[in-house]
């Protein structure tokens, strides 16, 4: 792909256009190619049909379009894994949590969701032959339950070099869904100047639960949602890197909007998350991880647990 391509490039694209692409955070060609003509109109300040010209032009600029399946093969022989740090729960993702997808990971409270994503935000930053990606990662925070000691504890377990682990994540606590959207734009200009192998989104839905609450405004929500997704598989794609993203199942179905088993945000979550993972207590402290429809995987289930050292087997 033409990396060396500058916005200014594009036909259609002035420096004043291309100075508010780039203040938004669209330095990239892909970027720009992958964007709909409205949400181009709107950060840029353009008609549709002069946005949908300049997407035209990002798209013939990066050939996209039609690839061989051996263009696809060869994406594919760069997709990377990062362990979680129990074999039996890596061997149902077919080796870990992978990179140039989206993984959804679902539960109820407790299970074990923001442990995971403190665990893979560590085990990333391990050498390639010891499970990680020797990469950073970007964090955003939804809940406030990102713990810094935690991360602090299971790099220690692992002997590194805490400081280092600490520093290596790029974290944001997002107060509402909008400010969460934006931090997942940041997300890229983050991505362009570092090495992100993770990209790390706890809670996906819960702030847009709570700012969309009226049934009417289920669309809205779902549209908002569809578009954060949008952005966040982009910053896979373009970075080879992996995104996890939580999503609470309720367990009072008073709560919920629609089917109570379903997790949050519905089919459009699903539909864009290649993986989909289900979290739940079980018997004592173990947790069980169920691999739900995945394009090519098999459905499995695996037992750990949660120990101060971080995710483990369940016999540790
Ligand atoms: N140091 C620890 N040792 C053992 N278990 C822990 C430790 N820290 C957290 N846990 C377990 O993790 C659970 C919380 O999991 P969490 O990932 O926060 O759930 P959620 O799915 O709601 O994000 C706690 O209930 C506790 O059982
Ligand atoms: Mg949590």
């Amino acid at each position: 792909m033409s990396d060396d391509v500058e916005l200014e490039d594009i036909k259609g694209v002035g420096s004043k256009t291309a100075e508010k692409l780039r203040d938004s955070g669209y330095e990239e060609l892909m970027s720009i190619a992958t964007m709909s003509s409205g949400e181009l109109g709107e950060v840029a300040d353009l008609g549709d049909k002069k946005a949908q010209g300049i997407i035209t032009e990002a798209r013939k600029e990066l050939d996209l379009g039609f690839d061989s399946a051996k263009d696809r093969y060869d994406d594919r022989q760069e997709m990377q894994r990062i362990e979680t740090g129990c074999e039996e729960f890596d061997e149902i993702l077919g080796g870990g949590v992978e990179t140039q997808a989206i993984t959804e990971v679902y539960g109820e409270y407790g299970s074990a969701k923001t442990q995971l994503s403190h665990q893979l935000s560590v085990n990333v930053q391990r050498p390639e032959d010891e499970g990680g990606l020797d990469r950073e990662v970007v964090y955003i925070d939804t809940e406030d339950t990102f713990i810094p000691d935690r991360i602090e504890q299971m790099a220690e377990a692992q002997d590194m070099d805490v400081d280092k682990a600490l520093d290596n994540i790029h974290v944001a606590r997002a107060f509402n869904s909008d400010h969460q959207m934006l931090l997942a734009d940041e997300a890229q200009e983050i991505c362009q100047n570092n090495d992100i192998g993770l990209v790390v989104v706890d809670s996906l839905t819960a702030q847009f639960r709570s700012d969309y609450v009226g049934r009417g405004e289920l669309a809205q929500r779902q549209q908002k949602l569809n578009k954060h997704m949008n952005t966040l598989l982009r910053l896979a794609n373009a970075h080879n890197a992996a995104v996890l993203v939580t999503n609470q199942v309720m367990s009072n179905p008073d709560q919920m909007f629609g089917d109570p088993t379903k997790a949050i945000g519905g089919h459009i979550v699903a539909h864009n998350s290649a993986i989909r993972l289900y979290l739940r207590k079980s018997k004592k402290d173990k947790r069980i991880a169920r691999l739900v429809d995945s394009p090519y995987m098999p459905e499995g289930e695996a037992v750990f647990k949660v120990a101060d050292r971080g995710i483990v087997p369940e016999d540790f």
